[in-house]
């Protein structure tokens, strides 16, 4: 079992576009994504063709929910500079990766996994007994393994999916990792790290093995990934011989999972399209502030004069993410004596949405008028990708026998 090491991690993730992004996106994904981004070397993707497993009758929406999504994520502050950001369906080896693991993947193993079932009742009016649906996770193992990500930024609903994608890797370099003459060639490898590291090398990997030391396991790993002079050839089997299997193509990712957002929706259950509880990015301030306003309080408080109880109220869950101690303080206190009306409650709330949502939407006007700088960040976004995914190709390619003369 190989995983990369967190601190050389690349980290990728990805959003179907379905429309705008609402303020349950932004604390839940885009927040953790602005830190990721300046912490570790970041994929984003706009992931269309899985837009399309679920929404294949009618894609006529995706291509502009696309460019809605890259205009809210920049104008959320992910920084092009920063992060890679890119099209799925532009990238088509991912596509090429999806079938060629599609080869070794037990259909058990989809037909297991817990959202399959779940989502097919749930979209019942769709037929969503397709191939495309079945094969999705698989797709998403694709988009993961193509950029040998180590850390991927996932809700709890899609630790499944990354699980899968390590039983995959854990198949495939099992399967194809295993060259003739494999102990030799790590050998060799492992003497190109001099002496010293050769002999450090040989008894932390003996460490591993025989006692299962797994801090051993680390400093070795470490000391892989801190020579400057091996190829990524001799990396991968030096990392493969450490653990005593073969070569590791495809490095095991971790899911990174991303604490489920305190932000409710306006009746107080998950924020979310479906429920129709959403306050979007770039809705207008009035609607915004109306939204607010009208929105539900705890039901025991019919009359100003009657108190209140916080926990009972989906107000309060706004307080929780927005306000700071000395307001919450006095929302604690004023609503239970009644000694304030839920308008004011609400007012502290309304100001602090619409002071985090002024910059953003400033921005996204900025980005819409700019159609060829939308055009260039993905173009530019989509090439980097590609380079990337071209080359792990290269490698599965030939590990899997798919060269030409
Ligand atoms: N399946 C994810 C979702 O529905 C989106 C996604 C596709 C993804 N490929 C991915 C997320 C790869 C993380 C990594 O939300
Ligand atoms: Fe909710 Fe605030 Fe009204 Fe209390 S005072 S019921 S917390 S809106």
């Amino acid at each position: 079992m190989t995983t990369v090491p967190a601190q050389h991690a690349r980290v990728l993730s990805g959003m179907r576009p379905t429309g705008r992004l609402h303020l349950g996106h932004y604390h839940g994904v885009l927040k953790n994504w602005l830190k990721l981004q300046h912490e570790y070397e970041c994929f984003f993707f706009i992931a269309d063709w899985h837009a399309l497993t679920t929404h294949y009758e009618d894609p006529s929406l995706i291509p502009e929910a696309t460019r809605d999504m890259l205009v809210d994520w920049l104008a959320a502050g992910i920084n092009p500079g920063a992060a890679t950001l890119f099209v799925q369906s532009r990238v088509p080896e991912h596509a090429e990766l999806h079938l060629l693991l599609s080869m070794i993947t037990p259909l058990g193993w989809l037909e297991r996994v817990p959202s399959y079932k779940d989502q097919q009742e749930r979209l019942k009016e769709k037929d969503l007994a397709t191939y495309g649906f079945l094969g999705y996770p698989l797709l998403q193992s694709a988009d993961i393994l193509i950029y040998k990500a180590g850390l991927v930024p996932v809700g709890e609903d899609q630790v499944a999916h990354v699980e899968m994608t390590r039983e995959i890797a854990r198949r495939f370099n099992h399967v194809y990792g295993r060259e003739a003459g494999f102990e030799d060639q790590a050998e060799q490898a492992a003497r190109k790290m001099g002496k010293k590291n050769y002999k450090l090398f040989d008894r932390l990997r003996r460490a591993y093995q025989q006692q299962g030391d797994h801090e051993a396991l680390g400093v070795a790993q470490a000391l892989i990934e801190s020579q400057g002079n091996l190829t990524i050839g001799d990396r991968e089997r030096l990392l493969g011989y450490l653990e005593g299997g073969g070569r590791v193509i495809l490095p095991e990712p971790q899911a990174l999972l991303t604490q489920a957002s305190k932000m409710p929706g306006l009746d107080g259950q998950k924020m979310s399209k479906s429920y129709h509880n959403t306050i979007a990015l770039r809705d207008e301030p009035a609607k915004i502030e109306k939204a607010l306003r009208t929105m539900p309080t705890d039901p025991a408080r019919v009359r100003r004069t009657d108190p209140g109880e916080p926990d009972k109220c989906p107000v309060w869950q706004f307080h929780r993410v927005y306000t700071d101690s000395r307001i919450q303080a006095w929302v604690q206190e004023g609503c239970r004596s009644a000694g304030i009306g839920c308008l004011d409650c609400k007012q502290p709330v309304i100001d602090a949405v619409l002071s985090e949502l002024a910059p953003i939407q400033e921005r996204a006007r900025e980005y819409e008028a700019q159609p060829d700088l939308l055009r260039n960040v993905l173009n530019a976004g989509c090439e980097a990708a590609r380079e990337v995914a071209r080359e792990t190709m290269d490698e599965v390619r030939r590990a899997m026998s798919l060269v030409s003369v």
